[in-house]
């Protein structure tokens, strides 16, 4: 991705991840485009200063007075000549200065001044981050129109698992990228904060919860039960709503499908309860859920612990109990400013079945597509829908590829929240 003539200042801030914001910066002089650093104070602890001015070409940013000359930094200047700014990593500590417009650094005053796009990288402990004060700041930066780049899950500073690492340089890179390309392709005045180009302000500030792929249930520690599901039209959902500008975060079964845009953040899962346990960790903080796996119904009671063998002289019989019903959980949490979209595939009496379902699981919409439809259903690269809403009206659609039906989708989504 060519960026040159950008101007992108990167705020660094003192968290461990800090270290990452090198090769950061790195990738964008790469791009051509010119960098200026501002670190806080405490970032210095971290990484040194001389390391990201050698990387960028230009001094470091962190005083409002160069020491030894008096010279001023024009935090305003610094705010207009960016093209995007970026924090990353962006601390709860420097989170919540932003949010409450608490300017004793440069690098918040910068913010403040700026009126360029804003990514914020947040990289904390697991506890941090789910902690209600930063969850709120965090709420207020995205409502003040900062594109939030939600942290991994994985092993954190503290040895904990869990929601915090700061996302990967190079996802954060092309999300900026294709930003700035899609700002200039739409010719949209890119000194509006918050201004993410046509099609991706329709679903700016929006969080989408999307489940796709099959789950995978445990028989013993080599073998499963599951279905076909390849997963390709819950990723290709995801991708449009990350091209339309949500936040997405897709709980994805075992399957070799992956969205191929950045804004997408997956949570990899394997049966049918750990898909739930995620779920019920991000639908309260959902705007539009859309519940796309193909959920294994039935799961073993008792799993055997170890292998079992074929020189057995019983034939193994397992006891199979209910799986939870995700979207009927979800649907019954429900709150009335949250949407949700289930599918529905079906073999015969198509839509009557569809139109149940939406009901027995409270959604507003359910997307039908049958197996009796050449080109629809599991592994295809096409799909043949009709879409069902809960005040009783139905579209059908044509055979498409999955790109255009989850398109078609997504307008059907907009469609019905915009009123
Ligand atoms: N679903 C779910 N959890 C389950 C089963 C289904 O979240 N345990 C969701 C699917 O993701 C889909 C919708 O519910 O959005 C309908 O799934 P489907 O398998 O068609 O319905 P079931 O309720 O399982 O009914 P049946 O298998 O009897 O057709």
């Amino acid at each position: 991705m060519k960026l040159s003539g950008k101007h992108i200042v990167i705020g660094i801030t003192g968290g461990i991840a800090a270290y990452k914001s090198a090769n950061l910066v790195r990738l964008f002089v790469k791009s051509g485009a010119e960098v200026q650093v501002i670190m806080t104070p405490h970032a210095k602890e971290f990484i040194t200063p001389v390391t990201l001015s050698t990387l960028s070409g230009k001094p470091v940013i962190s005083e409002f007075f160069t020491a030894n000359t008096g010279e001023w930094h024009s935090h305003v200047d610094l705010g207009l000549w960016a093209d995007a700014f970026i924090v990353a990593p962006a601390t709860a500590s420097t989170i919540a200065k932003m949010a409450t417009g608490v300017a004793d650094n440069m690098l918040v005053t910068s913010y403040l001044s700026t009126r360029a796009k804003v990514f914020v990288a947040p990289a904390m402990d697991m506890d941090m981050m789910m902690h209600p004060s930063t969850v709120r700041n965090i709420e207020t930066l995205r409502s003040d129109g900062c594109t939030i780049i939600e942290p991994a899950e994985g092993e954190l500073a503290s040895h904990l698992i869990g929601k915090g690492r700061m996302e990967e340089p190079d996802a954060i890179f092309r999300r900026v990228a294709t930003f700035l390309i899609e700002n200039e392709k739409y010719n949209l005045n890119p000194e509006i904060n918050g201004c993410d180009g046509k099609a991706a302000a329709q679903l700016k500030n929006k969080r989408v919860l999307i489940t796709a792929g099959p789950t995978r249930e445990r028989l013993d520690p080599v073998r499963f039960i599951s279905n076909y599901s390849t997963g390709k039209m819950g990723v290709a959902i995801a991708d449009e709503a990350a091209r339309r500008g949500a936040d997405v975060t897709l709980v994805l079964g075992p399957c070799n499908a992956s969205p191929t845009e950045s804004g997408v953040m997956v949570v990899n899962v394997e049966s049918a309860r750990d898909m739930l346990d995620v779920c019920e960790r991000y639908f309260p903080s959902t705007d539009i859920a859309i519940m796309c796996a193909a959920v294994a119904d039935y799961t073993v009671a008792h799993p055997s612990e170890v292998k079992i063998k074929r020189e057995n002289n019983e034939i193994p019989s397992f006891e199979f109990v209910k799986n939870p019903d995700i979207a009927a959980i979800l649907g019954k949490r429900k709150r009335d400013n949250q949407y949700m979209v289930g599918f529905a595939l079906e073999t015969d009496h198509e839509n009557v079945n569809a139109i149940e379902k939406l009901n027995r699981k409270n959604l507003n919409m359910i997307v039908m597509n049958s197996l009796r439809d050449e080109g629809a259903g599991f592994g295809t690269d096409t799909n043949k829908v009709t879409i069902h809403t809960s005040d009783g009206r139905s579209k059908e659609f044509g055979l498409k590829d999955k790109k255009a039906v989850a398109s078609d989708i997504w307008d059907s989504i907009l469609e019905n929240t915009n009123g």
